[in-house]
């Protein structure tokens, strides 16, 4: 049987590479888009596209009549800074978006959702964070996160929605925003690449567990047979400083820039590292693609696309 899979946010970074490799396993698939951070070019050309706000009133209707038996909800809108700026509009989008998916979802009867979480900014400052730890989210963004799980989790009582959680550690590759405010290595690679000088906030010293994009888009695969009702963090399960990044790919790039160094901004995490012991035992995922290697294939895929970018 050949299944179907809607995928919100199919256009963005780690959403196109999902589409890519459900394309790729023969799924028929729809991407549902608005195209605010997402771009054409990382559409894949098999998949059906839709340019369409998840607040818009016909979601329902589409959904139902698709009729897919599978949803990843990757769409949102990421950018921690701007949800301090201003909640209202974050929730609006991350919350809102979601609750119209989840009835649309619900009626439809799909087989399940897997959610994209966030495990940098639904714990707050936590070193080897587990699921079973008490969230703290320090931002809007976070917050907004940690109700659509709870969302999630009434929906499956209520409605008999099945659900997946994947909370992600910090998600890099090719595809990734040069021009975000959360990707830095995106960010530094295309710095590098231009000679110009980075900025490390919070010095450098801020800690991150950061994970590939292939490995996320395996967790997501994982997840379609396994793991109903649960939350999965899904992370490198290491301690990574932004000097780190910045040291490593500096060597890979060959340059010998200075960076600027600056304090922390407003809302950041100082310190986030997650364990993954959970996803491994009950979806048999690990992270294959090792942090040198998963820097080597970004670096070189921004100096192959050099005007890649929302820019
Ligand atoms: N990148 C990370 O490190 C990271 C970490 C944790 C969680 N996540 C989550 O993973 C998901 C994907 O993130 P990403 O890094 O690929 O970001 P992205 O910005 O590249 O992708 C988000 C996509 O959603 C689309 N979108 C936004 N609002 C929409 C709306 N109202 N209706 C329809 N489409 C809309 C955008 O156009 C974009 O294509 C997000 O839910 C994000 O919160 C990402």
């Amino acid at each position: 049987m050949r299944y179907k899979a809607i995928v919100t946010g199919g256009a963005g970074f780690i959403g196109s590479h999902l589409v890519d490799r459900l394309v790729s396993q023969d799924f028929e698939v729809m991407v549902i888009d608005n195209l605010s951070t997402g771009l054409q070019e990382n559409l894949n050309k098999e998949a059906k596209f839709l340019n369409k706000d998840l607040r818009d009133n016909d979601i329902e209707a589409i959904i139902e009549s698709y009729s897919p038996e599978y949803i990843f909800h990757l769409a949102a809108q990421i950018d921690v800074r701007k949800s301090l700026k201003d909640p209202i509009w974050d929730e609006n989008i991350n919350i809102e978006g979601t609750l119209n998916l989840l009835n649309a979802a619900s009626n439809a009867k799909v087989k399940k959702l897997i959610f994209s979480s966030t495990g940098g900014a639904i714990y707050g400052e936590a070193r080897n964070a587990k699921e079973d730890r008490l969230p703290c989210p320090l931002s809007p963004y976070g917050v907004a996160k940690l109700a659509c799980e709870h969302y999630l989790r009434v929906y499956s009582q209520w409605k008999d929605l099945s659900f997946t959680v994947l909370r992600y550690g910090n998600v890099y590759g090719p595809r990734q925003d040069p021009f975000g405010e959360a990707g830095v290595i995106a960010i530094f690679s295309r710095q590098l690449i231009l000679g110009q000088k980075p900025v490390l906030y919070g010095y450098g010293r801020m800690i991150r567990d950061y994970v590939y994009v292939a490995d996320v888009v395996e967790a997501n695969i994982r997840a379609l047979e396994r793991g109903n009702g649960e939350i999965y963090n899904i992370g490198a399960g290491k301690a990574t400083s932004v000097n780190d990044i910045f040291g490593l790919l500096r060597n890979i790039s060959g340059n010998n820039i200075e960076p600027e160094l600056k304090e922390a901004r407003e809302g950041e995490t100082l310190e986030v590292w997650l364990n993954s012991q959970k996803a491994f035992r009950e979806l048999g995922w690990k992270p294959e693609v090792s942090l040198e290697d998963g820097l080597k294939r970004t670096y070189n895929w921004f100096k192959e696309h050099n005007s890649y970018g929302t820019k």
